[in-house]
């Protein structure tokens, strides 16, 4: 077992966390403040190979392993928790779906462009009475000949207003249940297709976030992607890679928070001396180093393993649970340890700390995560 990084993983960890501290540090607090979408940064990181990571070169993307994507989303995200979102899902949930299960064709039209980063992506599993029982879906896609008719309601859409490609998933044939469901690219400005209010969040504020309404949208029948009732199958599948780059994100929300927390605590004195010489603030620094660092190792673990062409549904599952929950103890402990300079947007961690909710929420839940896990170790 190898836990040095290669210098490959370690230039790639060097330049997210230049590209964090120079481009998406001045102005965070701003965009939070505002909601205001990172367009600029979003931009920059397409240019950089930031949004397409782990896709063949061949279809515009950076080649690199899951390993160098975790280490580029925790630096990501310890600056700036809403522009890695817009990363984590356009790498792990749109461009990685569509590099493992579409046509050559999909690939070329969709593809390409998603993992350059000139355009972004998102993925529409849930809806207002499906969130967590993905098989629920209430959204019909009718088979015409040769077109699909996409009626219903996606909620909660990251990427949602500007993205331009959607990965749609709808019922197709109720009875099948989830063998009857599948999933279809759909392209912004189609007729029918709307684009609807953009959420008032508690965190992840600069990412935008909106419900999406589809009325006798025509989807044409070469963009279903797979096989006929593939759609909850590939769903699941590319959820399983999605959860380590949300762990990631939960991986460097804690770190960020860890890390100005450890500066504030040397610097601001109290009672005589700097802070981290009282107990009370180094043991809580102490547990949040330890619990980061096992946080990261579940995440490198799953990323590995996933390079490996391993199964990553329990591992995945697990970083994601894990990192959450460290990512919500460590951001609330980092603005206990900043007193009332922490409940003030200047000093970030109380950003922090609205940022982490979301992690133990999106692409499943701290319970799925729990399902998921629980059902693969009962089948050992
Ligand atoms: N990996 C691969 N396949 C899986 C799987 C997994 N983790 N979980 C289930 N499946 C497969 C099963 O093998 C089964 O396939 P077959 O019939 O071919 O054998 C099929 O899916 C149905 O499985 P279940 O009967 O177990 O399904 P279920 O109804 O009990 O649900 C669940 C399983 C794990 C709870 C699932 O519904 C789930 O993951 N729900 C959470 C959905 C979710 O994460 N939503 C987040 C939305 S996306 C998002 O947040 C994006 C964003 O914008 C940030």
């Amino acid at each position: 077992m190898d836990f040095n990084l290669t210098e490959e993983q370690l230039m790639i960890q060097q330049a997210a966390r230049d590209f964090a501290q120079t481009e998406l540090l001045p102005g965070v607090i701003e965009r939070d403040n505002e909601q205001k979408f990172p367009y600029e940064q979003v931009k920059k990181m397409g240019e950089l190979g930031f949004l397409g990571m782990m896709v063949d070169p061949k279809y515009g993307g950076a080649g690199m392993d899951s390993v160098s994507y975790v280490l580029a989303m925790e630096e990501i995200a310890k600056v700036d928790a809403s522009a890695a979102v817009v990363m984590s899902v356009n790498n792990s949930l749109v461009c990685a779906g569509l590099e493992k299960y579409a046509s050559e064709e999909q690939k070329q039209k969709y593809l390409v462009p998603l993992a350059k980063g000139e355009v972004i992506g998102a993925f529409c599993l849930s809806e207002p009475e499906a969130g967590s029982d993905a098989t629920s879906q209430k959204t019909t896609a009718i088979d015409m000949g040769d077109h699909y008719l996409l009626n219903g309601t996606k909620n909660w859409i990251t990427n949602g207003g500007n993205a331009q490609y959607y990965i749609v998933i709808a019922q197709t044939d109720v009875e099948k249940k989830h063998k009857g469901i599948n999933a279809f690219i759909v392209e912004k400005g189609w007729d029918g297709f709307v684009v609807g209010k953009k959420e008032d969040k508690l965190g992840i504020r600069g990412s935008d976030t909106h419900s999406l309404m589809f009325t006798d949208v025509k989807v044409p029948k070469e963009n279903r992607i797979g096989e006929d009732g593939f759609g909850f199958n590939f769903a699941m599948a590319v959820l399983n890679g999605g959860r380590i780059g949300i762990a990631s994100q939960a991986l460097g929300i804690a770190s960020g928070a860890y890390e100005l927390s450890l500066k504030y605590a040397k610097e601001r004195k109290a009672f005589r001396t700097e802070i981290i010489n009282h107990q009370a603030i180094a043991f809580k620094l102490a547990d949040m180093h330890v619990n980061i660092t096992a946080a990261r190792m579940l995440c490198y673990k799953a990323a590995a393993e996933k390079d490996a062409g391993l199964d990553i549904s329990e591992s995945g599952a697990m970083a994601k649970l894990y990192a959450s929950q460290v990512a919500m103890d460590t951001t609330i402990e980092a603005v206990q340890i900043h007193g009332g300079y922490g409940y003030v947007k200047e000093y970030h961690v109380e950003r922090m700390m609205r940022d982490a909710k979301i992690t133990q929420i999106y692409e499943g839940t701290s319970e799925i995560q729990k399902i998921v896990i629980s059902r693969s170790i009962a089948k050992k």
